[in-house]
C-alpha cells in the first residue's frame, strides 16, 4: 500500500472563500487541530499578502511540531523572501512558489512568453532553494496548459531543485479521466519526475475535486491537497475528509493510505464550521448532520439489526459519537420503541401507541424529531409540563458606538417576569436577560438561522443549542425578526430544560421513596 501524503490548505486556499478570513488565534487553533488530525503538509498561509497572514504562519510555525508548515509566494524574490522569514522557525519547513503555465494566463495575466515563464520558474526555484531544502512548484492552471510546455517546465524546476511537483486544476474544469491521463502523461514523460512527489490541487467548480484528486492518486499522484469541508475559492476545494475516508472505504480501489488520524475529522470540521460561520449543509458527506442519520422506517430497522445494511464506514471511526437517529414522518415504530428503551423508558402497549402517534403529529409540524424533542413529548405526556416562559415583549437598544441592550417580557404561570441586559449584540444581550429572569445560565453551543422563504420580508428560523450539565437542549423560534427568531429558539430551549429539570426531579423524588419504604 502506497502512504498518500495530505497537504492542508485549509488556512490558505481555504481561508479565500468568501467569509472565511479568520484571525491569527483562531488560525493557531485550527493549526493545533491539523497537528492532531496528523495531515502531512499544513500550508499555514500566502506570507506576503498581509502582515496579519505572516504574523499567522510564523506563529503557527513556533507552535506546531510535527507537520511540514509551509508558506504560498509567487515566483518573485521578495515572496520567497517574505514566505522564509515567517516559516523559518518551523521543525519542518516548506516554500511553495506557484507560477500560471496555461496560454491565457501567460497571456492575459502574466503578459509573458512561454521563455521567459520557463526561466522565471527556473531562477525562483533555485533562489528558494537556496533558503529551504523543501520546495514545492505549482503551475497554476497547469489543467489547461500545453502538455508539452508542462512537461518542459516540471523536468526544469525538479532539475533546479524542486522536490513537489503541483499540477492544480485551478478553475476545476478538469474530468476524473482526462486528470487521470495527465498525471499519466507526467509520469511518463517528465524523465526526472522519480526525483520529486507528484501533488494534485483540485478545485470543484463543476463538482468533481474530490472525484478528480482519487482519480490522479490512482494515475500515480503521491499528494493530495485539500481543506476541511472542502472549502476554498468559489465553489472550493477538493474536501479532506471526503478523500481520506473515500480511499479508506474503499482501499481495494486505491489501495493506498494516509497518515490522517480519522477520529480528529468530525472535530476537525466542527472548528472550522464554529470559527468561520460557515457550516456545511446536513447531508454534506462524512461531515454532514445526516451523514450517519436514518430516518426511514425500513432503514432504521436495517440498521439496528446490522449496522453494514445501510452504513458503509462507523461514525465512531471519524470520532462522532452516536449514530444518531432522527425520526420523521417515515420513521417506524421499531426505532421509537428502540429508542424509548435507550432513554430509560419502559411503557405499556397503549402508552407507546400514544407517543407513537404523537411524534408522528409533530413530524407534520417540524421536520426533524431529535432525542430531546422526545423526551418533551414523554413529559407533557407524563403532565409534568406544568411551567413554560413565553415571550411578552422585548425592547432592543443597539448601534456600532454602543453596547447593546436588551429588555425582555416574559410571561410565566400568570406572572409578568422582566429584566435588562448588556451584551455584545442584541442577540447575546437579549440571551443575558433571560437567563437573569430564570436565574440560570447556559453554554451555546450552536446557533444558526435558516431563510424559510425569499426577499425582505423572509420567515427566519433560528435553530441553537444550549448546554449545560453535560445535556445539550435543541430550540428553534421562527419570526420574520431574527431577533424575535433567536430569543423564541432560546426560550424553546430553557423551556426543554425546565421540563427535564423537572422530569429528573420527579423521578428522584420517585426513587427516593422507593429506597425509603
Ligand atoms: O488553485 C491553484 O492553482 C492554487 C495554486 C496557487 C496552487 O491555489
Ligand atoms: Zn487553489
Amino acid at each position: 500500500m502506497r502512504t498518500i501524503k495530505i497537504f492542508d490548505t485549509t488556512l490558505r486556499d481555504g481561508e479565500q472563500s468568501p467569509g472565511c478570513s479568520m484571525n491569527i488565534k483562531e488560525k493557531i487553533e485550527v493549526a493545533k487541530q491539523l497537528e492532531k488530525l496528523n495531515v502531512d503538509v499544513i500550508e499555514a498561509g500566502f506570507a506576503i499578502a498581509s502582515k496579519g497572514d505572516f504574523e499567522a504562519i510564523r506563529e503557527i510555525s513556533k507552535n506546531v511540531k510535527k507537520p511540514i508548515v509551509a508558506s504560498l509566494s509567487r515566483a518573485l524574490k521578495k515572496d520567497i523572501d517574505i514566505a522564509y522569514e515567517a516559516i523559518k522557525y518551523a521543525n519542518k519547513n516548506r516554500i511553495h512558489t506557484f507560477i500560471a503555465t496555461s496560454d491565457i494566463h501567460m497571456e492575459y495575466k502574466l503578459k509573458m512568453d512561454k521563455k521567459e515563464v520557463l526561466k522565471h520558474a527556473v531562477d525562483m526555484v533555485k533562489y528558494a532553494k537556496k533558503l529551504c531544502y523543501d520546495i514545492e512548484f505549482s503551475a497554476e492552471d497547469a489543467s489547461r496548459t500545453n502538455k508539452e510546455f508542462l512537461y518542459e517546465i516540471l523536468y526544469e524546476v525538479i532539475k533546479a531543485g524542486a522536490t513537489t511537483v503541483n499540477i492544480p486544476d485551478t478553475v476545476g474544469y478538469t474530468t476524473p479521466e482526462e486528470y487521470y491521463h495527465l498525471i499519466k502523461g507526467i509520469r511518463d514523460n517528465v524523465s526526472n519526475i522519480k526525483n520529486a512527489d507528484i501533488s494534485v490541487h483540485c478545485h470543484n467548480d463543476l463538482g468533481m475535486a474530490v472525484s478528480n484528486s482519487l482519480a490522479a492518486l490512482r494515475a500515480g499522484a503521491n499528494q493530495i491537497e485539500c481543506t476541511i469541508n472542502g472549502i476554498g475559492e468559489r465553489a472550493g476545494n477538493a474536501a479532506l475528509e471526503e478523500v481520506v475516508m473515500a480511499m479508506d472505504v474503499r482501499k481495494d480501489i486505491y489501495v493506498s493510505k494516509t497518515n490522517i488520524n480519522k477520529k480528529e475529522i468530525i472535530k476537525s470540521s466542527n472548528l472550522i464550521s464554529t470559527i468561520t460561520g460557515s457550516f456545511v449543509s446536513a447531508n454534506k458527506a462524512i461531515v454532514g448532520e445526516n451523514a450517519f442519520a436514518h430516518e426511514s422506517g425500513i432503514h432504521q430497522h436495517g440498521v439496528l439489526e446490522n449496522k453494514e445494511t445501510y452504513e458503509i464506514m462507523t461514525p465512531e471511526s471519524i470520532g462522532k459519537k452516536e449514530n444518531k437517529i432522527v425520526f420523521g414522518k417515515h420513521s417506524g415504530k421499531h426505532a421509537f420503541i428502540n429508542k424509548l428503551e435507550e432513554l430509560g423508558y419502559n411503557f405499556d402497549e397503549f402508552r407507546i401507541n400514544e407517543l407513537f402517534n404523537q411524534m408522528k403529529d409533530l413530524c407534520d409540524k417540524k421536520k426533524n424529531i431529535y432525542e430531546s424533542d422526545i423526551e418533551v413529548l414523554i413529559a407533557k405526556n407524563l403532565k409534568l409540563n406544568q411551567s413554560g416562559y413565553k415571550l411578552k415583549s422585548f425592547v432592543i437598544n443597539t448601534g456600532n458606538i454602543t453596547n447593546s441592550t436588551s429588555t425582555i417580557k416574559l410571561i410565566s404561570e400568570g406572572n409578568l417576569l422582566e429584566e435588562v441586559s448588556l451584551g455584545d449584540g442584541p442577540i447575546d444581550a437579549s440571551f443575558k436577560a433571560i437567563d437573569k429572569i430564570i436565574g440560570v445560565s447556559f453554554i451555546l453551543k450552536d446557533y444558526k438561522i435558516n431563510s424559510l422563504s425569499k426577499g425582505k420580508d423572509a420567515l427566519g428560523e433560528v435553530s441553537l443549542i444550549l448546554k449545560r450539565d453535560n445535556k445539550k437542549y435543541r430550540g428553534i423560534g421562527m419570526s420574520t425578526d431574527i431577533i424575535e427568531a433567536s430569543i423564541l429558539a432560546y426560550l424553546d430551549s430553557v423551556n426543554k430544560y425546565m421540563i427535564l429539570k423537572e422530569l429528573d426531579n420527579n423521578e428522584n423524588e420517585y426513587d427516593a421513596k422507593n429506597i425509603s419504604k
